[in-house]
């Protein structure tokens, strides 16, 4: 019996090869591997595709956050507050910064920041000391987070918001893409996202201007007017020219990619809603869809028996932020963040990419309502 793929890259590379070695043998040819023409050219295609003002592409979305507070000056003590369920990369960042990461709980129904455990975090901040400077929602598996909620809070308290789109870029809320929703927005480009390149790649987006140039700046070493001019400590963080060129033949792909993975949700929903907890998108918004994740009673015992018949599964993510090792010591809002820690014991990813055809996702289906009924029995004779 063959496995199938979580993720199919080769599927989207067999589709669109041709291009791509064309993108590739052009940057071989002119040679500017640094910032070079396709930089700039992918810079504006992806500020145009989200409607931001000025994009700036860098080395990875981690680094794309680290930037960003490198450009707002966030420091000691300053509380950053970011959600417990999310990639280490998004918490990561802010010790870096010399800040103090404030961890907030999510909601069950979108795995999103919760604005009722961020707005009681504010206090809890101010009550420890700390100065409420940023907060970070992500968009957890491809769907937005609640804009609208948390930027009122944020304006509230003279907060900047910096949206951690790395998993959500493509998405839409209220009708608007993401990318604009926030004074900065982030993205990475890890090969497994839904707007991949062939290594590492991340950008900002942001309609200031001067944050922009300061932005430009500090991924190139602090630069002034030229590369030998260092007027402040910046970072070697740029997207190799390769990548850019790469990741304009993937753009011009992407709306079509992200409706088929609507279309795999859709399967999904239809085939699993009865059975298992299954992802909503808000009214008015989309996911892009960078995970399906299902909510399962019994989850390992599923995971096994998928993998049994050839069928791959994940778990995204096992711990909350605030229970790892390297984070405990971090504050987190009061009552603690009950969401995230049954969200971490029960969430189930499942193969999910626009190459995804109905037949096979049918063995995934098949896979899961086998499992359920093996685990199901198992609890019935336990
Ligand atoms: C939510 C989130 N934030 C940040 C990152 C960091 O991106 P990168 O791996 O490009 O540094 C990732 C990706 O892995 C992510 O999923």
């Amino acid at each position: 019996m063959n496995t199938i793929a979580f993720i199919d890259l080769a599927a989207q590379q067999a589709r669109i090869r041709d291009r791509i070695d064309r993108a590739v043998a052009g940057v071989l040819a002119h040679g500017n591997y640094i910032l070079g023409p396709e930089v700039e050219e992918l810079e504006t295609r992806l500020a145009d595709f989200c409607g931001a003002k000025h994009c700036i592409t860098c080395a990875n979305g981690t680094d794309a956050l680290q930037l960003v507070l490198m450009a707002e000056g966030v420091g000691p003590g300053d509380a950053v507050f970011v959600p417990a369920f999310t990639f280490v990369a998004t918490a990561e960042i802010v010790p870096l910064a010399g800040a103090t990461p404030f961890f907030v709980d999510v909601r069950e129904r979108d795995f999103n920041m919760d604005p009722a455990s961020l707005e009681a975090g504010i206090a809890e901040a101010e009550r420890l000391g700390l100065r409420p400077r940023v907060v970070v929602p992500v968009d957890l598996f491809g769907h937005p987070a609640d804009y609208d909620g948390i930027n009122a809070i944020a304006a509230r308290y003279g907060m900047t918001v910096v949206a951690d789109a790395a998993q959500g870029f493509g998405a839409r809320y209220k009708h608007r893409r993401v990318g604009a929703l926030a004074s900065y927005t982030t993205t990475s480009f890890f090969p497994a996202k839904p707007l991949g390149c062939y290594g590492d790649g991340g950008a900002i987006f942001t309609d200031d201007p001067e944050q922009a140039a300061l932005l430009r700046s500090l991924r190139f070493h602090g630069k002034g007017s030229d590369k030998y001019d260092n007027i402040r400590v910046g970072l070697n963080s740029r997207l190799d020219t390769i990548q850019a060129a790469i990741l304009i033949e993937k753009l011009a792909i992407f709306e079509d990619e992200l409706a088929a993975r609507q279309q795999v949700a859709n399967r999904y929903a239809a085939a699993l809603d009865n059975i298992f907890t299954v992802p909503r998108v808000a009214k008015d918004c989309t996911s892009a869809w960078a995970q399906y994740t299902i909510v399962a009673q019994n989850r390992e015992a599923l995971a096994a028996a998928c993998k049994a018949q050839g069928v791959p599964t994940a778990i995204y993510y096992p711990i909350p932020l605030n229970r790892q090792t390297g984070y405990k010591k971090y504050p987190a809002a009061p009552g603690g963040t009950p969401n995230s820690e049954h969200l971490a014991a029960h969430v189930l990813s499942l193969p999910m990419h626009p190459y995804l055809d109905a037949d096979t996702q049918g063995r995934v289906i098949e896979a899961l309502r086998n499992g359920i009924g093996q685990t199901t029995a198992g609890v019935a004779g336990a």
